[in-house]
């Protein structure tokens, strides 16, 4: 479709583990494990699952910062892997990526002047002000022009992630990956980012992929949502549709861990027990078996497909598509 703006295709990563005295390939872990999907301009997707699921790695993969085991990523028609690397230096200023931590996002020794100028000059940008430009962004980002002349060390957190943001749209971008960018702040503060962030993607009809571990968060901020597990994508739709009507057992096990003052309202699902197994040797069959209380002898053998169960709500899970079925 011509209004997509990013394709995953099969994305798949497995970290080698080295070891012994020669330092050989002594195992891998699977962190991203044949993951696809879409996204459409100006849509605001969540990633969501508990640490350690691969999420951050499915960023770093799109954004070409480390080259994936095998599948694709294809960004405005292109494919980001193949691109040599003035290509991507082009592409990096469409696709931009907000980090959970601002804390180490600065140079120390740089004042917010010299940090957000120096992005015009790396990306060559001709024909601006650099003053003008950089007064302009920290208006965008709620900061006075007072502010270009602090270092990192004068800033509170919440507003050197308001800079983390200045200098994530000062090249216009299409795309923006937020990794989990409110979580080092203090909740105090993290609404206010968040609402400068809807803001901005409403002024510049951004796409956004967001991504944490807190689905309260996600639900706030996004159209639709992927649940993620293990390295896979288990379930797929709109916030809506999946508190409505989740499907997979991970995801109602995540929906009840929210505390909802409603109590007619709250699912009355067991929450999670025990750890996320290791990325090393995953389990077989479904990858969530071993935590499943539904699991079943196929749910062991044999791994589940995404299924569309209702319309655009994707699901892979054998207990869900049989029960659906019936
Ligand atoms: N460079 C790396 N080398 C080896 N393992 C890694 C590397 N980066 C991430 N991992 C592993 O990949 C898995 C997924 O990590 P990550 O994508 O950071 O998860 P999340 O962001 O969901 O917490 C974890 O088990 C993590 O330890
Ligand atoms: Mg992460």
């Amino acid at each position: 479709m011509s209004d997509t703006i990013l394709k995953v295709k099969n994305l798949t990563k497995f970290f080698p583990i080295m070891g012994g005295v020669i330092r050989h390939k002594i195992g891998e872990v699977k962190a991203v494990n044949n993951v696809s999907f879409n996204i459409k301009k100006g849509d605001i997707i969540g990633i969501v699952g508990e640490s350690g699921c691969g999420k951050s790695t499915v960023a770093r993969l799109i954004l070409n910062l480390i080259k994936p085991t095998s599948g694709e990523v294809i960004f405005q028609s292109q494919n980001i892997f193949s691109l040599s690397k003035g290509e991507m230096r082009k592409i990096r200023k469409k696709m931009q990526m907000i980090f959970q931590d601002p804390y180490s996002a600065f140079d120390p020794r740089f004042t917010v002047f010299e940090s957000l100028s120096e992005i015009f000059v790396i990306q060559k940008v001709e024909n601006v002000n650099i003053k003008e430009e950089v007064f302009r962004l920290l208006k965008i980002v709620g900061l006075k022009p007072e502010h270009s002349d602090y270092y990192p060390y004068e800033l509170s957190g919440g507003q050197k992630q308001r800079i983390v943001i200045a200098r994530a749209i000062a090249l216009n971008p299409e795309l923006i990956i937020l990794d989990e960018p409110t979580s080092s702040l203090d909740v105090s503060v993290q609404s206010q980012i968040l609402n400068l962030l809807q803001d901005i993607q409403h002024k510049f009809n951004l796409t956004y992929l967001f991504i944490s571990h807190n689905l309260s968060v996600v639900n706030y901020f996004c159209n639709e949502i992927m649940v993620m597990y293990l390295g896979k994508i288990v379930e797929r739709a709109s916030c809506e549709d999946l508190f409505q009507q989740p499907f997979h057992p991970y995801t109602k096990a995540l929906i009840s861990s929210i505390f909802v003052p409603d109590p007619d309202k709250r699912l009355t699902i067991a929450p999670l027990e025990g750890d996320v197994p290791s990325p090393i040797n995953l389990p077989s069959g479904c990858v969530f078996h071993t935590r499943c209380k539904l699991a079943s002898k196929i749910c062991r053998e044999k791994e589940p497909k995404a299924t569309e169960i209702t319309l655009n709500h994707y699901v892979a899970c054998h207990h869900s598509l049989k029960n659906n079925k019936e």
